[in-house]
C-alpha cells in the first residue's frame, strides 16, 4: 500500500475538535481503515484500539451485521422526519431500549449525540417540574470534575474547568457536588472503599443552601470518564439515589460511556441496581457507525408531561434527526450483535483479567495512580515539573507510534477497549504502554 495513499495534502482547513491543531497538523495521526480490533494508519501500520475509538465501538470494527443493515437502510428509507410523522424503526428501537434497561424507564427520546442527550435531559427534567406544579425546581446540579457534552446545558452542569473557561457565565443556573477523588483511594481495584456516602452527603449541603424545593434535578456520570476515570467509591450512589428521593430531586444518569456493555451489564443502573429517574445515551448505542443518542425516562415523567398537557405538542424539544432511519438501523443491528455475541458477558468475565494486568502497571515509571471498574482503565502519571499534561500528551504520540491508540486526559491515560478484546490482546496492550512509559522521562 503507498504510504501516503490517504492522506490529504492540506490538513489546514479542518478546525479539530478537542484537538491540539498546530500539534497535529505538524505530526498528523490518520487512520484510514478499520477492523476489528484494529485501525490502519495512513502509512499502513496496524493500531490496536484501546479506547474503542471514543469509548463508543464497543462491539469492535467493521462489524458486517451493522454495515450490512445501514446499507439496506439507505437504499430502503433514507430519512423521514419524525416530527408529526413517523417510521417503524424509531418505535422498534424504543421498544427494545426499553427491554434492555431496568424497566422502570419506560420511554426513549432520541437525539444525535450524547451532548443533545444530555441537554435533552435537563430540559425534560425541567419541564416534569413545570407539568408538575413546580416550576420554581430550576437549579441544575452537576458534579466538579463531570463532563457531560459539549451543549451550553452540559457545559453548564459539567465540571471540568478547562471547558467552561472560554464561554463566560453559564446559562442556567447551576451548582456542583465535590467530586469523588480522594487520594487515600489511590490503587484501589475496582469500587474505592472510603469516602462515599459522605462524598454523596454533599448534596444535603446543597439542599441546605438553595433550599430542596429550588433543585430541579443531580446529573452524574455514574463513573466519571472524561475527567480521568473517577470510579465512585462504595455506597456513594445508592446514597445519592436515597437524598434525592428524600427531597423530590430528579437523579440523572449519564450513561454515554457506561452503558451498552462497559461494565459488564446493559448500564451502570444495571451493575449498581440502583435505577435513575432519566439515563442519557450515545456511543456504544450504534456502536458509533451512524451518530445517535437517547435519553430514557421513567414513566411518571413521561406521563406527566404528556399527560397533563393540553391537546396539541407536549414537549416543545427535538431534532431534525431524532430517531434518523439509519440510525434506527445501526442501533437495532448493534443490540442484536451484542446479543447474538454475548458481549455484555464477555465483558463482564474479562474484567478480571484487565484488573490485573492493569495493576502491574503499578511500580511502573511515572505512575502515580491506577483506577479500573468493569472493562475500563486509568493509568495516571506525574505531570513534569512546570508543564502539566506533557507527559500524557508524550505518551499518547509515542503508543501511536508503537501502535496503540490510548486517550489521555492530562496525565491520566484512559483505555476502553472494543469488548471483544481477546486475553493475548489485553496483553498486547499493557506491555505496548509498559514500553511506552520506558521511553518517556
Ligand atoms: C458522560 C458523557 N456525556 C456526554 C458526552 C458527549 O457525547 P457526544 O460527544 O456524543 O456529544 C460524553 C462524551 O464523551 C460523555 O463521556
Amino acid at each position: 500500500m503507498d504510504a501516503f495513499a490517504n492522506r490529504p495534502n492540506d490538513l489546514a482547513s479542518f478546525w479539530m475538535p478537542y484537538t491540539a491543531n498546530r500539534s497535529f497538523k505538524a505530526h498528523p495521526r490518520l487512520c484510514v481503515s478499520a477492523k476489528g480490533m484494529y485501525y490502519t494508519a495512513g502509512d499502513g501500520r496496524l493500531i490496536l484500539d484501546g479506547t474503542a475509538g471514543l469509548w463508543c465501538v464497543n462491539a469492535g470494527h467493521g462489524d458486517p451485521r451493522i454495515v450490512g443493515a445501514i446499507q439496506k437502510q439507505a437504499a430502503a428509507l433514507d430519512y423521514a422526519p419524525n416530527f408529526q410523522f413517523g417510521h417503524p424503526l424509531a418505535f422498534s428501537l424504543a421498544n427494545r431500549l426499553t427491554e434492555l434497561f431496568p424497566s422502570a424507564l419506560k420511554h426513549a427520546f432520541f437525539t444525535n449525540s450524547g451532548s443533545e442527550a444530555v441537554d435533552s435531559a435537563l430540559k425534560i427534567a425541567l419541564a416534569y417540574h413545570v407539568a408538575n406544579g413546580e416550576e420554581e425546581r430550576t437549579l441544575l446540579v452537576g458534579r466538579q470534575r463531570g463532563y457531560h457534552g459539549s451543549g451550553f446545558g452540559g457545559t453548564a452542569v459539567g465540571g471540568i474547568e478547562r471547558n467552561k473557561a472560554q464561554f463566560g457565565a453559564a446559562v442556567h443556573p447551576v451548582d456542583h457536588l465535590r467530586h469523588t477523588h480522594l487520594p487515600e483511594n489511590a490503587f484501589s481495584k475496582g469500587a474505592p472503599d472510603h469516602g462515599g456516602p459522605e462524598l454523596a452527603d454533599d448534596l444535603e449541603r446543597l439542599v441546605e443552601l438553595h433550599g430542596a424545593s429550588s433543585i430541579a434535578a443531580v446529573i452524574v456520570e455514574p463513573i466519571a470518564g472524561s475527567t480521568g476515570v473517577l470510579v465512585p467509591p462504595k455506597g456513594y450512589l445508592h446514597r445519592l439515589r436515597t437524598i434525592c428521593d428524600k427531597h423530590g430531586i430528579l437523579l440523572i444518569f449519564d450513561e454515554v460511556i457506561t452503558a451498552f456493555g462497559r461494565l459488564g451489564a446493559s448500564s451502570a443502573a444495571d451493575y449498581y441496581g440502583i435505577i435513575p429517574d432519566i439515563m442519557t445515551l450515545a456511543k456504544g448505542m450504534t456502536n458509533a457507525a451512524v451518530p445517535m443518542g437517547a435519553v430514557m425516562t421513567s414513566g411518571r415523567i413521561y406521563d406527566t408531561v404528556v399527560e397533563s398537557s393540553p391537546a396539541g405538542i407536549e414537549l416543545f424539544h427535538g431534532y431534525t434527526y431524532s430517531g434518523h432511519p439509519l440510525a434506527c438501523a445501526a442501533a437495532l443491528a448493534t443490540l442484536d450483535v451484542y446479543r447474538e455475541d454475548e458481549l455484555f458477558e464477555n465483558a463482564g468475565m474479562l474484567a478480571p483479567i484487565w484488573e490485573e494486568r492493569l495493576h502491574k502497571l503499578a511500580d511502573r515509571p511515572h505512575v502515580v495512580d491506577i483506577r479500573n471498574l468493569g472493562l475500563i482503565g486509568a493509568v495516571e502519571l506525574a505531570p513534569r515539573e512546570g508543564a502539566p499534561g506533557a507527559r500524557g500528551i508524550e505518551a499518547m504520540e509515542r503508543a501511536f507510534e508503537a501502535g496503540l491508540m490510548i486517550r489521555v486526559t492530562g496525565d491520566t491515560i484512559a483505555l476502553s477497549p472494543p469488548l471483544i478484546i481477546s486475553e493475548a490482546e489485553i496483553e498486547t496492550l499493557f506491555s505496548t504502554l509498559e514500553t511506552v512509559l520506558r521511553t518517556i522521562d
